[in-house]
């Protein structure tokens, strides 16, 4: 863990171009912002720069030992950072912008800091189709790393409002334009030696990911952590949480999904997409009711089904 950041006041803008200078004057100076992408929010600063990427592990207590996504505008920025080979460019192709994080080779004279890759020979890098995180992208001409706009191993935030619940008083600015569309973190993904492999899941599913190349995707990682995103306990409230619920019990505050019935439902007509959307300010709400525990009904793993049920259970580890 880091130390704590100085204390900083917390400015809330709606996007705009007013926002943007702002946002674009703080990062060039070295500072982390909030920003939303279409998956969730990130806390954004100069991948080149190693004080500007340090203050992102601070801002939110996150272990140096998890390296960063880092965000490109266009093609010609990520191939000045990393090597794309045939089936990575493919990959490219079909999915970007959008939420798959390609994680591909360094290029020895990336510049970026090595902070980002902490120690790793690879980095993880996305093109994100959301118009606040491309424009600053494109305004300070900059990779910008981001990881989601949380303390480490909390909710993630799909709104603004979340971001300033987890991060008022350690980051300077918040841009805020609305909930987040897709609500879950990207799909991340490492195509190598003609297979893909899948170190998180997310909205683009391995059946996507098969359709658009025909190269078959085995799930999970290496040896060592290499998506902590894939740490057991994470994505985490503050009280227990109880999977796979028919019916709440007492004292627990209950997350529906289709026929259950709940509190809140994740979507009332069973709808997958929805309940993506949906699950992190769920888990928000339950978080912050005055119920002691969180019950969850089955959401069916099927499509984007495997990335929340994914989520859920490091919700609940
Ligand atoms: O949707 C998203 O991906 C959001 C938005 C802000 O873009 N970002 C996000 O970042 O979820 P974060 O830091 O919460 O998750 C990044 C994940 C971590 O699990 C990290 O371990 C993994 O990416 N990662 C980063 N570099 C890697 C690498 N070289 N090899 C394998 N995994 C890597
Ligand atoms: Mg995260």
């Amino acid at each position: 863990m880091q130390e704590n950041p100085p204390i900083l006041r917390t400015s809330l803008c709606r996007y705009g171009m007013e926002a943007l200078a702002h946002a674009e004057k703080l990062v060039r100076e070295g500072q982390p912002v909030a920003i939303p992408t279409e998956t969730v929010y990130g806390l954004a600063a100069n991948a080149l720069d190693s004080d500007a990427v340090a203050r992102i592990y601070a801002a939110k207590g996150r272990p140096s030992f998890n390296p960063l996504i880092v965000h490109v505008s266009g093609m010609e920025m990520a191939e000045r950072l990393a090597h794309f080979d045939d089936l990575a460019t493919r990959l490219t192709e079909r999915f970007w912008p959008g939420p798959l994080t390609l994680i591909v080779p360094v290029r020895e004279d990336s510049g970026l800091s090595p902070l980002v890759m902490a120690g790793l020979s690879t980095v993880a890098l996305r093109m994100p189709a959301h118009r606040a995180m491309q424009a600053l992208i494109d305004r300070t001409g900059l990779p910008l790393a981001a990881p989601s706009a949380n303390r480490s191993g909390a909710i993630s935030p799909t709104t603004a409002e979340h971001v300033l619940r987890s991060l008022e008083g350690r980051i300077p600015l918040i841009i805020d334009d609305g909930a987040t569309e897709r609500g879950l973190e990207s799909t991340i993904a490492a195509p190598a030696g003609g297979q893909i492999r899948l170190l998180r899941p997310g909205p683009i599913t391995a059946d996507m990911l098969t359709e658009a190349t025909g190269v078959p995707v085995v799930m999970g990682g290496g040896e060592k952590i290499e998506a902590p995103g894939q740490m057991e306990s994470h994505y985490a409230p503050s009280k227990p949480v109880r999977l796979n619920a028919a019916q709440a019990q007492t004292g627990e505050y209950m997350i529906g999904f289709g026929d259950v019935a709940g509190d809140i439902s994740l979507s009332e007509t069973a709808d997958l997409e929805e309940a993506a959307t949906s699950l992190f300010a769920a888990l928000h709400i339950a978080d912050a009711s005055s119920a002691p525990r969180i019950a969850i009904a089955p959401v069916p793993a099927e499509g984007i089904g495997a990335a929340i049920n994914d989520r859920l259970r490091r919700a609940a580890a």
